[in-house]
């Protein structure tokens, strides 16, 4: 009790604060999400995401190497087909699904990086929902066999993770099978376990042209109010044989996070998702909060929590920010 404690003793000195550091980031923790598009020479601004790109798999390729030669440990790509329809036909398509051919491309350029593949059909419906569509509902039973048969071709393109994020019920036991039954027995699998219906994924449905038709995603997608539920999410995941679980978005939901990471013994991932991404990016614009203080903030905040791996838009800034010490 004070006087004796003196909790500011350590605070005295930048080395000081340094060897009491509890938390600490490194570009490793970190992996980036990109857009991928059909053509070539393709860099187009996401409005909603300044300083985040569509990009032809060409464009692609450089920016992975730059993510490399930064030591990101790795991608999660996101594909905006040719075409979308009913069964989002492209997520499965080997050589035509633009995934699959920018999943061959990077791994050929960088073996090293670890790319990991977001299954969902939402990119590739045109009705925008993560699944087959009966009258207005989404059915899940039929929807799993389209995700496995997503998560086969990108295991087939070389992918080195797949990460389903549908929301679908049993769709980790059905991809499991499916990927082992195939010969990918020692593909992980990195499951959205906790994946909540939120607003924050408004500039992503922007980049990924994916925000659905009719009604929204709170039948599948987790309502923001359930803190106990998401817990029975991630141990649904886990039994069903699921290698790393996500909880998304991540700084509004430090709290599953911590309780995940508290709970269970597997990595914990989290996203910090484009509505984050967005915030962040236009109060610095503003000259409203120092940006590059934030970013790392709200990085080590969500490492802190309890997560091992970030999904960031920041990836790139923030690998650069840290370089600079
Ligand atoms: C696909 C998917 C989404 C995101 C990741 N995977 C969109 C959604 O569920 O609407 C959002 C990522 C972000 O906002 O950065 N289902």
């Amino acid at each position: 009790m004070y006087p004796l404690t003196r909790l500011r003793r350590l605070r005295q000195s930048k080395e000081l604060r340094q060897l009491v550091r509890e938390t600490s980031l490194s570009p490793s923790d970190f992996i980036a999400p990109l857009f991928v598009v059909h053509g070539e020479g393709i860099r187009q601004e996401i409005c909603s995401m300044p300083g985040q790109y569509r990009l032809s798999v060409d464009n692609l390729v450089l920016e992975c190497a730059e993510l490399a030669r930064l030591g990101v440990s790795g991608v999660m790509l996101f594909g905006i087909p040719e075409h979308k329809d009913a069964t989002g036909s492209e997520a499965y398509d080997d050589h035509g699904g633009i995934v699959q051919q920018a999943i061959r491309a990077i791994k050929a350029a960088l073996p090293e990086l670890i790319v990991v593949a977001d299954i969902c059909m939402c990119e590739y419906t045109d009705h925008g929902h993560c699944g087959i569509i009966h009258g207005h509902e989404v059915a899940n039973d039929e929807t799993l066999e389209y995700l496995s048969r997503q998560a086969v071709s990108f295991a087939r393109a070389g992918a080195d993770m797949v990460a389903p994020s549908d929301m679908m019920d049993g769709r980790i036991l059905n991809m499991r099978r499916a990927l082992d039954e195939a010969g990918f027995s020692q593909m992980p699998i990195m499951s959205y376990a906790a994946k909540f219906a939120s607003a924050f994924y408004g500039p992503f449905r922007d980049a990924a042209d994916s925000a659905p038709s009719f009604g929204d995603r709170r039948a599948y997608q987790m309502d923001p109010a359930n803190g106990r539920e998401a817990l029975r999410e991630i141990e649904a995941d886990i039994d069903e044989g699921a290698d790393i679980v996500m909880v998304k978005p991540a700084l509004p939901y430090l709290d599953v996070i911590k309780e995940a990471s508290l709970r269970y013994d597997l990595p914990i991932a989290a996203y910090q998702v484009s509505g984050e991404y967005a915030m962040i990016k236009a109060a610095a614009a503003n000259g409203w909060i120092d940006g590059d203080r934030i970013i790392l903030e709200s990085l080590l905040s969500i490492k802190r929590a309890g997560a091992k791996i970030i999904m960031t838009y920041f990836a790139a800034e923030a690998a650069r920010l840290l370089h600079q010490g």
